[in-house]
């Protein structure tokens, strides 16, 4: 892979250790995928921000990195493992809290901003079509692939820091134009009601896709918020990093002899009775990926009044709380007895450890995940049958 000059020079160490080290692995990288060169990004999103995640190990890697390595280019985090303002009254142990902080501290001593959050697109983080990026929340790779038109790879936590400091990426994967075809077509033949649908939709989808690009067929309309449910649910039963929908994205792109499926009611069916495990729940979580301005409304509309028999968790990203907080919507679904959950989110808190054994979600994505990562039972309906 051809290094410039200046990037030999990082390379060398003389723009210091860790950004030494953030080029060796970008470089390693680019060799691995045959990219023929870097190229110049304009924002990193960076995962690997959860302790329950990253353990000691990560604590420790990005302490030593936080030495001397500084971002050159804006760098946004993913959901941290706590609410950052509310850990102790949500009941997370005061040890995981204590190195959670050191870890936000460490990202913020090299420069990036402690967002927080999977959703970076809904607070005012949007490239541009054709932009290159260097994101690895897979959710948010996916939105800004398929609904943004931006070119990222899927990145790891530690590839996305060494982008953010270094401002480069390996040339190779989403960045180029060969690499955005889709080789699955899905015909959707089942009505899709819910943001629950979509969930399941792209749970079956990206089981079927793996690491392709899949192309729907026969979706007529759709909201930021069904993209944003779709696209998580594809990259977590697949590693599916970018989609078109006929007639609404503006990319398209099918060639040759694509496989196609089908999904139809019985798909839609047998794919939301595999998410659920459980017929009922100690915590009701909206908000995988993190809620919308949108959504909390609707959620507060249905609990206005209301006195909750069950926890709610309804995760945010911060900025997006601020608002909330001013528009009331807080204030409704606090006196209901549910609460904001902002910084963090159902599957990379440690949901185990302060007692929840079966938690109900709308989300195809966490419904994936919470078995796994979280030993959760789970409830998985619509948003109104879970508030229900
Ligand atoms: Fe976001 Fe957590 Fe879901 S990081 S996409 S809310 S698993």
């Amino acid at each position: 892979m051809h290094l410039t000059r200046e990037e030999e020079d990082i390379l060398n160490g003389e723009h210091g250790a860790s950004a030494a080290k953030a080029m060796e692995i970008l470089a390693a990288l680019g060799k691995i995928f045959n990219a023929e060169k870097l190229i110049p990004v304009t924002s990193a999103q960076i995962s690997g921000v959860s302790y329950k995640t990253i353990g000691d190990a990560g604590l420790e890697f990005l302490e030593n990195f936080a030495k001397d390595g500084r971002v050159r280019i804006p760098s946004y985090l993913n959901p941290s493992g706590m609410d950052l303002e509310e850990w102790e009254s949500m009941g997370f142990p005061k040890e995981f809290a204590r190195k959670q902080m050191k870890i936000i501290r460490a990202y913020q001593k090299m420069g990036v901003e402690a967002t927080c959050t999977c959703t970076p697109y809904l607070i005012g983080i949007l490239p541009k079509r054709g932009e290159h990026i260097a994101w690895s929340e897979s959710s948010a790779v996916i939105f800004a692939n398929s609904a943004l038109g931006a070119r990222t790879n899927r990145e790891s936590g530690i590839s996305a820091l060494a982008s953010a400091i270094t401002g480069k990426t390996p040339y190779f994967g989403y960045h180029l134009d060969e690499n955005r075809v889709a080789e699955v077509v899905v015909n959707v033949k089942a009505k899709l009601e819910d943001l629950s649908d979509f969930g399941a939709l792209g749970i079956y989808a990206g089981a079927i896709a793996k690491q392709r690009v899949v192309a729907f067929e026969g979706i007529d309309t759709v909201t930021v918020d069904e993209v944003k449910t779709l696209g998580a649910a594809l990259a977590a039963s697949g590693a599916v990093a970018l989609f078109f929908i006929k007639g609404i994205t503006d990319e398209w792109r099918v060639v040759g002899r694509p496989e196609r499926v089908e999904f139809g009611v019985g798909e839609l069916k047998r794919t939301r009775e595999e998410l659920s495990s459980s017929k009922d729940a100690e915590l009701i979580a909206v908000g995988c990926p993190h809620c919308s301005l949108e959504e909390i409304r609707e959620i507060a509309e249905k609990v206005r009044g209301k006195k909750l028999k069950r926890k709610l968790w309804v995760c945010t990203a911060r900025k997006i709380k601020i608002k909330v907080d001013k528009l009331g919507l807080t204030k409704i679904i606090e006196d209901a007895g549910g609460r904001i959950v902002s910084d963090t989110c159902m599957v990379v808190c440690p949901l185990e450890d302060i007692g929840f054994e079966r938690t109900a979600v709308n989300s195809g994505k966490a419904a994936h995940y919470l078995p796994s990562f979280c030993k959760q039972k789970v409830l998985f309906g619509s948003l109104k049958d879970i508030l229900k």
